[in-house]
């Protein structure tokens, strides 16, 4: 069985790591897949991964934090494959890892831009097309563990993905009757390339890493995108307004 057949899905941030991760396993089940990057040649490669693998996906460059892209984005989906039926809001930078009396002021309006902002253009103009379907639509953003709990040197970064988490709450409450449904993953340490810049930055951080959550190792990006799958799919048909945690029993 394919759980997403059909479908109709955009992934941002899909040049890379969680996002790159999902729009190859939405393709291997079924899906027609946009993925929407500031990356280009590496998002485009993606799309040739894809098609090599027997999948349908399509490339727009697209920065989230800009309106006029993400309409474009949304319409991209519409106009190539008929209507937009998943969207996984996934780009997200890390921005400046410091304490917060350490952190300059210039990086602050990036990480709200492109972790915030950027999945309310997503959400709004996703659910505008989503509207449209005779059967709804889902979205699975991607939150974060530094969202549910204060983790050091992630005061707005943790702020955003709070805010994520909230925003899929509302969305969820506000279109639960047209049968959009809106729900996160928040994974924990997961190895992309956003913990290898992490950690060139800062090396002294691969042990805390390492010791993070209870399970062993890393978490590795197709483990996040089997949870984005299950919410996106109709496995999860009655679950709505969830942030669901991915990673190895840290909350626990
Ligand atoms: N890696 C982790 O440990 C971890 C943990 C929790 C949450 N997350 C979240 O997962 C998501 C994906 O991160 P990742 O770890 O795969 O990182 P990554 O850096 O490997 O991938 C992020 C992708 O987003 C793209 N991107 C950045 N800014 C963009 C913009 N303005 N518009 C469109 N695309 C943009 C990048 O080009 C890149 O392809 C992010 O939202 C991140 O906050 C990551």
């Amino acid at each position: 069985m394919e759980l997403v057949d059909g479908k109709s899905t955009i992934v941002t941030g899909s040049a890379s790591g969680i996002g790159e991760a999902t729009a190859k396993l939405f393709a291997e089940q079924g899906a027609n897949v946009v993925v929407a990057d500031v990356s280009v040649d590496e998002g485009k490669q993606t799309v040739a991964e894809i098609e090599e693998a027997g999948g349908t996906a399509t490339f727009v460059e697209t920065n989230v934090a800009k309106p006029s892209d993400v309409e474009a984005m949304i319409e991209t989906a519409v106009g190539e494959y008929g209507q937009l039926d998943v969207l996984h809001n996934n780009a997200g930078i890390e921005g400046q890892v410091a304490k917060i009396a350490d952190q300059s002021v210039d990086g602050f309006d990036d990480v709200v831009d492109i972790n915030l902002k950027g999945v309310w253009l997503g959400m709004k103009f996703g659910v505008e097309a989503m509207l449209e379907n005779e059967n709804g639509g889902t979205i699975v953003s991607t939150s974060s563990i530094g969202g549910v709990s204060g983790i050091p040197t992630y005061s707005v970064y943790g702020a955003t993905k709070a805010g994520v988490s909230l925003m899929t709450k509302t969305v969820a409450n506000e279109y639960a009757a047209e049968n959009i449904r809106a729900n996160a993953v928040a994974p924990g340490i997961v190895e992309t390339e956003m913990v290898t810049r992490v950690l060139e930055e800062d090396p002294e951080q691969e042990q805390a890493f390492l010791e993070m959550e209870p399970m062993p190792g890393l978490a590795q990006p197709e483990e996040i995108a089997k949870a984005v799958l299950f919410l996106a799919s109709d496995l999860a048909s009655r679950v709505t307004g969830v942030t669901l945690p991915v990673e190895g029993g840290k909350l626990a």
